[in-house]
């Protein structure tokens, strides 16, 4: 779909964390926030990951740049320090990452180690707690926040596991966040896209029964496609939604609504 874009995110930061390649989601929301003239700062999760993302940095014309494992110590500090120095504002940030160790992954939810469950959790929800924490001084005009989320967080969904949990308290934090940091301005939403092709997925088992079952109930008839996701996060990040906060926004040509 051919989309013509004013420039309505002129002058706008966004941090935007995800990106592994052209496939991620955090892709999409960044060329739709570039396309709406939108600054942004984009992150790779290490030397190894810098490769496939830097060259999506340059294209996207990204002001800031760094690398951030949201795991290790003093990263998430120094990325907000950066922006803080060169921006000295923040206005969108998109939390478009997710992490289980293989074996909790794709083992059933009884057999979850601790250890497991706690690192999907540091890595897919708290960090998106603690990446709040540092954007709201940030927002001062006040501004919006992204998290992505899946079905998995409310249905049970075959083979997602441990995920779903994880998925579950991360849209609960969205509905907390949205809720303390309404005061300031700034709107949390979790975003719920159908199932896409993309290198997290991969770790999930039979996921093309996921898209092959997700195609089947749409009643757009359809599967998403990560602009789909960027272009909704970009409408969220317009004034246009300025009374939108905490909600679960599906983004699955609808598959969500049948049972
Ligand atoms: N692909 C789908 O079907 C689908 C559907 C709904 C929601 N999601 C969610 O969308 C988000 C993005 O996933 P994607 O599908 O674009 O896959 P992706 O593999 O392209 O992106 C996942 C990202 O998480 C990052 N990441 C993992 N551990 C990290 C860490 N410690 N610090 C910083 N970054 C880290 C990776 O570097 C990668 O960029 C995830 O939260 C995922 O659960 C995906």
């Amino acid at each position: 779909m051919e989309i013509k874009v004013n420039p309505i995110l002129a002058g706008r930061k966004a941090l935007i964390v995800g990106i592994a390649n052209d496939q991620s989601i955090a892709y999409g929301c960044a060329k739709a926030f570039r396309a709406a003239s939108a600054d942004l700062a984009i992150t790779w999760l290490n030397e190894k990951a810098r490769p496939h993302v830097e060259p999506l940095a340059v294209e996207l014309e990204a002001s800031i740049t760094a690398a951030l494992d949201v795991s290790k110590p003093g990263e998430l500090e120094s990325l907000f320090e950066t922006i803080q120095r060169k921006w000295g504002r923040l206005d969108l940030l998109v939390h478009s990452i997710a992490f289980a160790p293989k074996g909790d992954l794709q083992g059933g939810l009884l057999d979850c180690s601790a250890e497991g469950f706690a690192k999907a959790m540091d890595i897919s929800c708290h960090s998106f707690i603690r990446m709040a924490r540092l954007a709201a001084p940030l927002m001062i005009d006040g501004g919006a926040m992204f998290a992505m989320s899946y079905l998995g967080a409310n249905k049970v969904v075959p083979n997602y596991n441990v995920m779903g949990p994880v998925k579950a308290a991360l849209e609960a934090s969205c509905r907390y966040l949205a809720y303390e940091l309404g005061p300031r301005g700034v709107r949390v939403h979790a975003i719920s896209p159908g199932p896409l092709k993309t290198r997290a997925a991969s770790g999930i088992k039979d996921f093309e029964l996921l898209l092959n079952e997700a195609a089947r109930k749409a009643p757009l008839g359809e599967l998403v496609d990560i602009m789909d996701v960027g272009w909704t996060c970009a409408y969220l990040a317009t004034p246009f939604a300025h009374r939108l906060t905490g909600d679960t926004v599906y983004i699955d040509s609808g598959a969500n609504i049948v049972a």
